[in-house]
């Protein structure tokens, strides 16, 4: 019998440390998963039309789409009729205020429908960009099928491809905990009956010294209290408890400090969901700092204003901006994202320099109705990804000597890790 127990204790025993490994390796595989997405907005190349695609995207699809739908701007589906001649487009898109001001007839009209708006000015487009950009809301406006308004997908697409979620990973942890569970119960029940069954071969000596086999509810009840009452049985369970709490400990230990998965409400409800989804309103233009230094900043009112000024200006959401204006405050946004200050992380050279996606950090914010940190900024995670990341060489002087250098001695690319990456004071202060 007691052999028997051992083993069930050897069986259960590394199926717990099973379970711990898999927790962990679902962590790497998600953090993997993670930086698998983390190639940069594809290159365009080919014809006018890509070109104008991405720089529709990247300038004027924040204010319009290529349906008829208003968005901060008209709709521009079928800009190429309306509108009084190319030249008259090439003039107004560089500088509207200028054509307005110039007294244009169509240019004061449309001014006028839309609120009296301005319309940002793009001084550095060429004549060439801008027709592709006309072309590209050509051929998107007709497409075979016209989705419905405010359909995303009649938006033109944004180049970055969103991080992957855990999901697979998750499901495989959750499928052993099932099975372990599973295992722990036959295994119980397998306990019980061999007890019985080993009981029922050997009768039951009475008071009066005959022996009778019990009736069988009785013998499973000594029986349940024997088992009860073994001591290897028990002292199993004893370690099995021990060990699930010491795991909770260490994990609870590791993950001081660790905010992954917070998501403050905020003071207004903004969505990044509505502004930076589905009407594809570039990080950049809100979070200014991202590309020019340490910090990405978080815009301060007057760029709500911005669109604001006119649109859903009755929302009492929008009026909390109003009122912090008016009060000359600022929002009071709760922040998501915090290092300790012992730690020195700059935007610029990553997103800049190193051309990794806001997503790769961040997860896919572009669908968060509220922000939530996704990544754990931890030290492990910043190594970890200097160790496998390849520094964005590629048209960056900077970089040729180290280049040249690197090969000499190693086939492998130029990793973040052989530029310093690992280097204490890179990242302490
Ligand atoms: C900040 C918002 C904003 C951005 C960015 C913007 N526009 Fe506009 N656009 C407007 C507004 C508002 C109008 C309506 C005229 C006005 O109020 O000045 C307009 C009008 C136009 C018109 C005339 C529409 C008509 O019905 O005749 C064209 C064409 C146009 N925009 C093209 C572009 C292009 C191309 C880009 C990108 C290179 C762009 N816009 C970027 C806000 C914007
Ligand atoms: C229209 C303006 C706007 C746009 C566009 C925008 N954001 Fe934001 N973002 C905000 C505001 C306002 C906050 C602060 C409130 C909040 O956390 O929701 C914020 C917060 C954040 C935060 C959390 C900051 C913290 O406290 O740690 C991250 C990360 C972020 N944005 C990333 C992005 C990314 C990535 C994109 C592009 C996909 C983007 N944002 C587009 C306005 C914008
Ligand atoms: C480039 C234009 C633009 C900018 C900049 C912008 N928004 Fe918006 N916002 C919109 C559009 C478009 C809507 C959708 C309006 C609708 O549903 O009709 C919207 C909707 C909202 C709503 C939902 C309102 C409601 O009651 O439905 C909130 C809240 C909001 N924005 C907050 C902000 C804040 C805060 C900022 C500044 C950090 C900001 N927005 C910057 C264009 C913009
Ligand atoms: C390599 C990882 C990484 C990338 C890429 C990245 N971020 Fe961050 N982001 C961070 C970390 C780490 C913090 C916390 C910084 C701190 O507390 O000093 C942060 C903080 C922020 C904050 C809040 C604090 C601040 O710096 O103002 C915003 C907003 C933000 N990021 C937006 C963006 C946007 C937008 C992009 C893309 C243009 C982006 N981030 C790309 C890692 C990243
Ligand atoms: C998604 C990958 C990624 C993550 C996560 C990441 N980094 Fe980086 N980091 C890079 C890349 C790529 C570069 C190289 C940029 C360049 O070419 O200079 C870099 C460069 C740096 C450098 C400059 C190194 C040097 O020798 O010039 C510092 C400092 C740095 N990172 C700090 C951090 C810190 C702190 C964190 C965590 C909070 C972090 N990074 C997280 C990708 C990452
Ligand atoms: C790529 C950037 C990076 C490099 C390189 C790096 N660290 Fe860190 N380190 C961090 C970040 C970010 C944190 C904060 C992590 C957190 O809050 O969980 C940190 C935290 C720490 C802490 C913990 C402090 C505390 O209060 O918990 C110590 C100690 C530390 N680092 C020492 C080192 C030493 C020693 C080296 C060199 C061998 C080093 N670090 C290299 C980014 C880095």
């Amino acid at each position: 019998m007691s052999h028997l127990y051992k083993r069930c204790g050897v069986i259960v025993l590394s199926l717990l440390l099973l379970l711990a490994n898999s927790q962990v390796m679902a962590q790497d595989s998600s953090a993997n998963a993670g930086g698998a997405a983390a190639a940069p907005a594809g290159g365009g190349g080919g014809g006018d039309v890509e070109k104008g695609k991405t720089l529709f995207t990247n300038n004027c699809a924040q204010c319009h789409s290529v349906t008829a739908d208003k968005v901060v701007g008209p709709g521009l589906k079928g800009i190429n009729q309306r509108a009084p001649s190319k030249d008259w487009l090439h003039k107004w898109i560089r500088n509207s205020s200028a054509v307005i001001a110039s007294g244009d007839a169509y240019a004061n009209q449309v001014f006028n429908a839309n609120g009296k708006v301005q319309m940002s000015s793009f001084p550095s487009l060429s004549d060439a960009d801008i027709d592709g950009i006309l072309a590209y809301i050509d051929q998107a406006s007709n497409p075979a099928t016209t989705a419905g308004p405010g359909d995303p997908k009649n938006s033109p697409s944004p180049g970055v491809t969103p991080a992957s979620t855990s999901g697979p990973s998750e499901l495989f942890t959750f499928v052993l905990v099932a099975l372990l569970v599973v295992m722990l119960l036959v295994l119980g029940v397998l306990l019980v009956i061999v007890t019985i069954l080993s009981k029922a071969v050997s009768p039951v000596t009475t008071t009066e010294g005959v022996q009778v086999a019990s009736p069988f509810g009785q013998q499973l009840k000594e029986n349940l209290s024997k088992a009860f009452h073994n001591s290897t049985l028990r002292s199993i369970v004893i370690w099995l408890f021990i060990l699930v709490v010491f795991k909770e400990t260490i994990d609870g230990a590791y993950s001081i400090g660790i905010q992954q998965g917070y998501a403050p409400k905020q003071p207004i409800a903004y969505s990044h969901k509505l502004h930076a989804g589905q009407y594809k309103i570039d990080c950049n233009y809100c979070h200014t700092g991202a590309q020019k230094g340490k910090n990405a900043t978080i815009p301060a009112a007057n760029i709500c204003m911005n669109c604001h000024g006119v649109i859903k200006k009755e929302s009492p959401e929008i009026q909390k901006i109003y009122t912090a204006i008016e009060e000359n405050r600022p929002i009071e946004w709760i922040r998501v994202h915090n290092l300790p200050d012992l730690a020195y992380f700059n935007h610029a050279q990553h997103v800049n320099v190193g051309n990794v996606a806001c997503q790769t950090c961040h997860g896919e914010i572009e669908k968060m109705e509220v922000v939530e940190q996704r990544s754990s900024l931890t030290m492990g995670w910043c190594i970890d990804c200097h160790r496998r990341t390849d520094v964005n060489t590629k048209d960056n002087a900077y970089y040729d000597k180290l280049v040249a250098l690197h090969r000499k001695e190693s086939k492998e690319p130029l990793k973040v890790a052989n530029i310093g990456g690992l280097e204490c004071s890179k990242c302490h202060y």
